[in-house]
């Protein structure tokens, strides 16, 4: 039997920082095979998110992520049922900011909300910079 964990987890990840990265990482730890679904633009629109980055340029670099096995696209609110069964996720996890937001899928995988890194984010970094 494989008793190997897949993980999944969402977001933009435009400017990366280094609460990505520890998110990323701690999600990793708790599997195997980590899948990634990254908002697409038209996603980012409906989340009215700013991305700097267009969608191929985050790919390129979540795929460059030692803790990233796949990269998937987000395109709606709706499709996470969908991945968890398709991809086979055991695990869905994601920042605390999202707590309690996907709990329904907890009938088809486990849901774990991991602490988010204090002090940083993309629209932090974006208000500063430009
Ligand atoms: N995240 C985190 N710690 C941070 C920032 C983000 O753990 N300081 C996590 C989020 O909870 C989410 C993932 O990283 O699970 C992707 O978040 P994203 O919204 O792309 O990053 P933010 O920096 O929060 O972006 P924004 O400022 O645009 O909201």
């Amino acid at each position: 039997m494989n008793m190997r964990k897949r993980i999944i987890t969402y977001g933009t990840f435009d400017i990366l920082h280094r609460g990505h990265i520890n998110l990323l990482r701690r999600a990793k730890a708790l599997g195997d095979y980590l899948i990634v679904g990254l908002s697409s633009e038209d996603f980012n629109l409906v989340k009215q998110k700013n991305a700097y980055y267009p969608f191929a340029d985050r790919r390129m670099i979540m795929e460059s992520i030692r803790y990233v096995d796949k990269v998937i696209i987000e395109d709606n609110w709706e499709q996470k049922a969908d991945d968890v069964v398709n991809y086979r996720a055991d695990i869905l996890v994601m920042g605390d900011d999202w707590a309690g937001k996907f709990d329904y899928l907890k009938n088809l995988c486990e849901v774990v909300y991991l602490p988010r890194t204090p002090s940083i984010s993309s629209t932090q970094i974006k208000a500063e910079m430009f």
